[in-house]
């Protein structure tokens, strides 16, 4: 996606060889209009293969995440990072730890929105490692839904989420992939 490849140049700062800063735009300052545009193009790519609910784990992914749903026209769920201390039937939790950032964190779902009748989008600001998308995957088959694919702004190709994710047999579809970072310099693989 060209616009938020220009985005990313004009706007994002290399931290280091693997760590892209965007948080004035996605992380913690948010522009609605890109991810309209963002939600309108996973929506586009992934409209009518009879998903149900848009996933995304909080909280970074939700913006894009419910910008997709608005346009694929069905509800958002958000996995919950908070541990949840109560034993209830009612919820399925697993454990990611993660590379990036060198924290764990359980991570929840109600069973009450999402069943075995969900076909699920995954949506999320970064892949890196993969662990975080790999973690709602284990929490998605828990509650016997299906995966219809994952849709990611920016995938650090350099690392190995997208192997990951596609070793385990499941689509990644990334509106800006980028191949090399360092000072000054960011390069995307081109799009197909
Ligand atoms: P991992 O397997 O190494 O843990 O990578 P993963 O893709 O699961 O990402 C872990 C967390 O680190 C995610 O945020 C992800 O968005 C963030 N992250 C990874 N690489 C980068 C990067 O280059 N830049 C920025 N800004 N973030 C990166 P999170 O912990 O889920 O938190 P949140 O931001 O969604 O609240
Ligand atoms: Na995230
Ligand atoms: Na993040």
């Amino acid at each position: 996606m060209k616009e938020l490849e220009e985005k990313i140049k004009n706007d994002g700062s290399i931290i280091s060889e693997d760590i892209l800063k965007v948080d004035s735009f996605v992380n913690h300052q948010v522009d609605p209009e890109l991810m309209l545009h963002i939600g309108q193009d996973f929506a586009e790519h992934f409209k009518g293969r009879g998903i149900t609910k848009v996933v995304t784990i909080e909280s970074s992914g939700i913006a894009p995440a419910l910008m997709t749903a608005q346009q694929l026209g069905i509800p958002l769920v958000i996995l919950k990072k908070q541990p949840s201390k109560i034993l209830n039937d009612n919820l399925y939790q697993t454990q990611v730890t993660s590379y990036t950032k060198g924290t764990s964190y359980e991570l929840t779902l109600s069973a009450n929105y999402i069943g075995e009748k969900d076909h699920v989008l995954i949506i999320d600001d970064f892949l890196a490692n993969g662990e975080a998308a790999t973690g709602a995957i284990r929490l998605l088959r828990k509650a016997h839904a299906t995966i219809a694919g994952v849709g990611i702004l920016i995938e650090k190709s350099f690392q190995p989420g997208r192997e990951k994710i596609k070793s385990q047999g499941f689509e990644v579809y990334s509106l800006a992939r980028v191949s090399k970072m360092q000072k000054d310099y960011i390069e995307f693989i081109p799009e197909e």
